[in-house]
Parts: structure tokens; C-alpha cells; sequence
């Protein structure tokens, strides 16, 4: 629910468990008085504010004599730049005149029904009755700049949605040098920051900090979201934790250069800022021009980390996933990938996918290799034509000979990346990023090509296409498998070069949306060299992201509980790999390799010619449990028992579908060590007033029993055994 109160001038947004509030205050500065756990009403928390001359922090020209009102000093709703607030700016305007300022005052504002959308752009979405949307006009008198704050409230999930535009309403050029697409200040610093950090094959593993004085940020400037930080960040009480403490998560929907800094003012303020990163980023914005800023999106959870993610998870899956991946159910997947690298034939696959539909795996994914003269990773990238010495008869035949195994059949494309050694290359060198007078540094040996420019985007979308219609495919794995380096388009003057970074972002939004309307039955799974472009951003185009190359279970657990803070289970590929594992070394158990992907989108990395019978048989069944339990675990609630990072012991977590009479508990044993002691699971999410049985067993057990007693854990000896718990409500009330 939004409010505004003309009385009060004051805008305060509701959702089922938080409140936010802005003011517009003194010279027409919004401020922002209030985020925290739901309010009642909607008073005007502005009293909340103290009126001190406070030395160094300027007063602006209209307060006249008056040394207590100082932008420096008071919460702002979007920060402005180089006029008396020394805190994180939000944006950054470079005028004519060669000034750098940006002074931003209220306008107006407008409430309606229904979600914004953002012209090329990812942005949650949703109906009318679920969504309203507050539309604020800010404008810099001096510069001719206005500025629209877009904020979208999904009560439900307690998701308010931001986006920022910048329109120059003036008559000369200007230029944009930052653009944050979220400010949230807090009248507090005593909160901890947590942000999801790793590398390949290592990704978002949280790191928890205090804020302490100064700036501390996170970001990526290798052109996509990154292996190395997530647009995912938290602030939080110090004594936060799964199921208590206030907390604020917030994510970009953005998939390449990001920033996320949090400042802990002198006055024991904070401010968090949010958007896209300053780096290497100017726009020119000629008169009449609009700037788009990503969307932005926040949880307030008042009830800690759990219900934050929960709340976010049912937002990304309703609200972000587009049709029909919202709700239809994904098929079980085999890859070759691990099994034969680039070096196959069509019958080598064929015989790894002959027994797959048996086992249970509904759908064979062919990966890099099938193109051009790609043998290895140095040479083909940029010519998507099939390579008919590996596959005679080209593709239709061997995805005919999959078909008749009686599975659907996908195909892998890396469509932003050239080889030197390519017949792309050959024919167009200009068409990579490169600086003039410098020689292009590799990544993987491949260069990347430049997807700010709409001609070569044209060019490898008419080869995807041909080779999409070509065939009966329902499923592309899209791949990015190095960082930008060289940033610079032959297509824009001098002065715009500080836009292609963003442009290639926006390159690679139009490709996506084009495929997504010519070909709307594929389901295409996102992927950056694992988990390096795992974002809101992507997943409005590809509904799941293969979560790491890192497929060891062991590694898994924290990976993809790290990811499980902002992203549902039902984005993060995940697959059952061979042992010993190609990343670790490591050799787990078959059933603990199968707990670890079930928590995930499942599928299979391996030659299932060269399984045991015992191991198809585990195969055969882990799949009958993924679709038993598909729509529990895919869409149920989920929650984290306990932290990879802290516990030796046990890794644990939980499906619960929403009515709660179901739930299935994942654990996956440490090492294992002698005089083991006897632990009890506390379950979470059941509902105390039923009983419960666990796996079938004769014993039910009270809700209220099995959440605060617990339930008795048995001894696995061996290290990094897994084990799951289906937990049924029997009719009968307690
Ligand atoms: C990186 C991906 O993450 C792998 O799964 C595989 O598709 C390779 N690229 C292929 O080059």
C-alpha cells in the first residue's frame, strides 16, 4: 500500500511486514524518515529528526542564516553530489560548464496501480491487484535535469522494487557520470554488512563485517556480474541470524559492472548505495534524452535471514521468471560436458544418453564442441555452424537419434565470444572490443566480441537462430566464459566510450529477449564459466543459472548456500558429476552427490555408458525422488538448518510446501570422526498443531515436537554422507 499525505508531505509505503518513508522537507529535499518492520499507521516520522549546527556540514544558499539544516546531516531518499552531502553520492552530473554536481528538489509525485517496466531492461513484474507503483519527479533547476524515483511495492513479499530515470530537460548535451539505482540511508551504523564473495569455481560465499568508519564496497568491473562479488548485499543487526534480527537484503537486476558500497558517516549514520559502477561510466544525454538506471530491489525482513530469503525466493519465482518457467516443471538433464570436454562425436554422445531415459533423465544437453573447428577451447568460437565431421548429417540427424531414445534434446552457445582462429574473425576483426594501437589481451584464448553494437549482434543472432529453427531443440545453455578487458567500440565517438560497457549489457538483454520471443518454448540456462553472471538481471531472461564448474558436493553445500540468500533453488543448476571430482579431487558418496543437485534445477555431468549397474540404480532412483518431490522442493519454502561455513558436523536444509504439511530435510554429513555425539535436527516451517511422520516411520511426532526437540540424527560413519528426511502430517490434530 502506498500513501501520501499531502498534509505531511510525507510518501509511506507499506508491505505485509515493513514500512518505508520519505519526506519532503525544507527547499523541497526528499528525505527519507523510516525502513524497518511494518508500522501500523502512517505518521510522519520526521520528528525523528534533530536540527544541530554541526560544524563542516554546509547549509544550503536558501536557509539564509539558518546553520541547522545541512544536507550532510540529514537522511536523504537519493543523494546528490558536490552540494554540501559528503556521503555516498547517487549520481553524478557533468554539466557544459565542465561542473560535476547534481542538486536534486521535489517536484511531484504520483501513486497508481500496477508494476513500472523498463524499456530493455530486466524488471519484476506482475498484475495489477499484486502491485503499486509511486512515480516521484526530482529536478536540478541549474542543470535542466530531471530525475524519476520509480518504486514498485509487491506487498506480499515484502518487495519494494526501484528504478531511477535521468531525462535532460534542457537544451544542451550533458553528461551522466554516475547513476546509482538505490540510496537507503539509516539513522544508525551499529549493523553488519554481508556480502557474497568467492572466484571461479568458488562462488558467493558470505563474509559478515561490522560497518565500520568509512566506505566498504563490493563490486565487479569485468563487464558481468562476476564470479568474484554478487548485486546481492545485506545489512543487519549485529545479533541477526536465520530466524531473528532486523535485516535489509538488496539486489541489482543488473549483469555487469555493479557497485554496492555501505558508508558509516561521522554521525553514526549509514548509507547504502546501490547501482551501476562509476567505473569507466559516463552517458551522453543529449536534449529531450532519457537514462534508465536498473531496477534495484529490497526485502526488510524484521524476522531475520530466513524469512528474507524466502521472501525474495517467492518474488523471483512468481514475479521475476517469465512465462511459461514460472510454473512449468523442468526436465531432469544429462551433459556430456565433464565426461568428454570438447572431444566427442555423435555417436559417443549417443551412447552416453542410450540409457539415460531409462534411468529416469528426460532431457540431453550437447555442450561446447559441436561447431566450426572447435576441437579444444582455441579455435571456432564465432562460427555457429555444425560440425559435420563430429556430427554426420549434421544436427536434425542427432537430435533425431536423441529423440528416439525418447528425450528432448539442448545445445550449449557461447554467442558473446570469438576465436582469432575463426572464420568470423577472419572475415571481421573490427568486430571484437579492442583499443586502437593495442594488441587485444585473451581470455581462454578467445576475444570478446562487441555486443554494444546492434550489427554484430544481428549477425550471430541470425546464425543462433538458423541453427535453433533447424532442429527440434528445447534447450540452450548460454555460456560466457571470460571477463572484458579492452573496452572500446568502434562504433561510438571518443566521448561515448564511457557507455559500452553498459551497452554491451544492453546488448546482451535485446539478444536474450530476441530469443525468448522467437523461440518461447526453450528454456535456456544462463551460464558465465559457472555461476560468473548469476544475477536478477539474467534470470528475467533465463529462469536458471548453472550455479559453478565447481560440481563437487562438498563445495556445493557452501556454494550454493551462499546463493541461496537472495536466489531460489529453482535458478541454481546443479548436477550429480563423476568422482574423483575434476575441480576437487574429492570422492563423495553417489547419494550425498544426488542430495547436493536436488537442491538445485538436477540433472547429470557424466558418461552413464561407463556407470555401474549399482550407480544407474541410485541414478534411477534419485530421479523418482526429484520428481516425486519436484514441486516441494522447487517451490516450497526453503530453509537453511544450518551453516556449511560454521557447522563440521552436518550441513542441513529444508523444503516445506505451504500449507505445511510436507517437508523435505537435506543433510549432508562432515568428516567423520570418532566418539561422534548424538545430535537432534530441530526442524522448522511444520505447523505444531499436527503430527508428523518421518520417512514412512510408525512414530508421529508432534510439529511442535519435531521444531523445538528436535529429531534424533542417526550415526552415518564415513565422511560427507547424505541422507534426506520426507516428512508427512498424518489428519489427526495434536
Ligand atoms: C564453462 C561451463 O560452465 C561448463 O559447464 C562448460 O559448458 C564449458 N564452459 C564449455 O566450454
Amino acid at each position: 500500500m502506498i500513501l501520501y499525505n499531502a498534509q505531511d508531505k510525507t510518501c509511506t509505503l507499506h508491505t505485509r511486514n515493513s514500512t518505508y518513508q520519505m519526506k519532503v522537507w525544507d527547499y523541497h529535499i526528499l528525505l527519507h524518515t523510516y525502513y524497518g518492520p511494518r508500522l501500523a499507521g502512517s505518521d510522519d516520522l520526521s520528528y525523528l529528526f534533530r536540527r544541530s549546527d554541526r560544524g563542516f556540514s554546509p547549509n544550503p544558499s536558501e536557509a539564509g542564516g539558518d546553520r541547522t539544516f545541512s544536507l550532510d546531516t540529514f537522511p536523504q531518499e537519493y543523494s546528490t553530489c558536490g552540494v554540501g552531502d559528503y556521503r555516498l553520492p547517487s549520481i553524478e552530473l557533468e554539466l557544459p560548464s565542465g561542473s560535476r554536481t547534481a542538486d536534486l528538489r521535489y517536484i511531484k509525485c504520483e501513486i497508481r496501480r500496477g508494476k513500472y517496466v523498463l524499456e530493455g531492461l530486466p524488471a519484476f513484474h506482475g498484475d495489477e491487484e499484486e502491485w503499486e507503483t509511486l512515480r516521484i519527479v526530482l529536478r536540478d533547476a541549474a542543470a535542466q535535469v530531471e530525475v524519476e524515483l520509480l518504486y514498485g511495492v509487491l506487498e506480499e513479499y515484502d518487495l519494494i522494487t526501484r528504478a531511477v530515470l535521468v531525462r535532460n530537460v534542457g537544451d544542451t548535451a550533458i553528461r551522466l557520470c554516475r547513476c546509482a539505482s538505490l540510496c537507503l540511508d539509516f539513522t544508525r551504523a551499529d549493523l553488519d554488512f554481508i556480502t557474497f564473495n568467492g572466484a571461479h569455481v568458488m562462488e558467493r560465499c558470505p563474509s559478515r563485517a561490522p560497518l565500520r568508519p568509512g566506505i566498504q564496497s563490493v563490486d565487479s568491473v569485468r563487464g558481468a556480474s562476476s564470479h568474484q562479488h554478487n548485486p546481492f548485499v545485506v545489512l543487519c543487526d549485529k545479533t541477526a541470524g536465520e530466524d531473528c534480527g532486523l535485516c535489509y537484503g538488496a539486489m541489482l537486476l543488473y549483469s555487469g559492472n555493479f557497485q554496492a558500497a555501505a558508508e558509516r558517516d561521522q554521525f553514526e549514520n549509514a548509507r547504502l548505495v546501490m547501482g551501476l559502477n562509476p567505473y569507466h561510466f559516463t552517458w551522453t544525454l543529449e536534449p529531450g534524452a532519457v537514462f534508465t538506471a536498473p531496477e534495484a530491489a529490497m526485502v526488510c525482513s524484521p524476522a531475520g535471514f530466513g524469512q528474507m530469503s524466502r521472501q525474495f525466493h517467492r518474488a523471483i519465482r512468481k514475479n521475476l521468471i517469465r512465462d511459461p518457467w514460472a510454473d512449468r516443471r523442468k526436465p531432469v538433464l544429462i551433459n556430456h560436458w565433464e565426461a568428454t570436454e570438447a572431444d566427442f562425436t555423435a555417436d559417443r554422445l549417443v551412447d552416453i544418453a542410450r540409457e539415460a531415459p531409462e534411468l529416469g533423465l528426460e532431457l540431453f544437453v550437447m555442450d561446447d564442441g559441436w561447431f566450426g573447428r572447435r576441437n579444444d577451447d582455441n579455435a571456432g568460437l564465432g562460427d555457429w555452424l555444425v560440425n559435420e565431421e563430429k556430427l554426420p548429417g549434421g544436427l536434425e540427424a542427432l537430435v533425431e537419434r536423441i529423440k528416439a531414445l525418447g528425450m528432448e534434446f539442448g545445445i550449449w552457445i557461447e554467442p558473446e565470444m570469438v576465436n582469432e582462429d575463426s572464420e568470423l574473425y577472419r572475415a571481421h576483426p573490427d568486430w571484437t572490443l579492442n583499443v586502437p594501437g593495442r594488441k587485444s589481451s585473451r581470455g581462454r584464448n578467445q576475444l570478446v566480441l562487441d555486443f554494444s553494437r546492434g550489427d554484430v549482434r544481428d549477425h550471430i543472432y541470425g546464425q543462433i537462430k538458423a541453427v535453433l529453427s533447424s532442429a527440434d531443440i528445447s534447450y540452450v545453455k548460454w555460456d560466457m566464459n571470460r571477463s572484458l578487458t579492452e573496452v572500446w567500440s568502434a562504433a561510438l565517438p571518443a566521448g561515448r566510450q564511457g557507455e559500452v560497457y553498459h551497452r554491451y549489457v544492453l546488448g546482451v538483454y535485446e539478444f536474450a529477449e530476441r530469443m525468448r520471443r522467437d523461440f518461447p518454448h526453450i528454456l535456456i540456462e544462463g551460464c558465465a564459466g559457472g555461476g560468473g553472471r548469476f544475477d536478477g538481471g539474467m534470470l528475467y531472461y533465463t529462469p536458471q543459472i548453472w550455479c559453478s564448474d565447481n560440481t563437487d558436493a562438498v563445495d556445493r553445500l557452501r556454494i550454493q548456500y551462499g546463493t541461496s540468500f537472495c536466489y531460489p533453488v529453482s535458478t541454481m543448476g546443479a548436477h550429480v558429476s563423476a568422482v574423483p571430482n575434476g575441480c576437487t579431487g574429492r570422492v563423495t558418496p553417489m547419494e550425498t552427490r544426488g542430495v547436493v543437485a536436488m537442491s538445485g534445477t538436477f540433472g547429470y555431468e557424466m558418461d552413464l555408458s561407463k556407470c555401474t549397474p549399482e550407480e544407474k540404480e541410485i541414478i534411477r532412483r534419485q530421479a523418482a525422488i526429484f520428481k516425486e518431490h519436484y514441486d516441494l522442493i522447487q517451490d516450497g519454502d526453503y530453509y537453511r538448518l544450518s551453516d556449511p561455513f560454521q557447522n563440521g558436523r552436518f550441513t542441513a536444509w529444508e523444503h516445506v510446501s505451504h500449507d505445511r504439511r510436507e517437508a523435505l530435510v537435506s543433510l549432508v554429513t562432515g568428516q567423520f570422526h570418532g566418539a561422534p555425539p548424538f545430535l537432534a535436527l530441530q526442524i522448522r516451517g511444520l505447523d505444531p498443531a499436527l503430527r508428523y511422520r518421518v520417512n514412512g516411520g510408525g512414530t508421529l511426532y508432534g510439529g511442535d515436537v519435531l521444531m523445538r526437540a528436535g529429531y534424533p540424527l542417526p550415526i552415518l560413519p564415513g565422511d560427507y554422507q547424505g541422507m534426506q528426511l520426507y516428512i508427512q502430517a498424518e489428519d489427526e490434530q495434536v
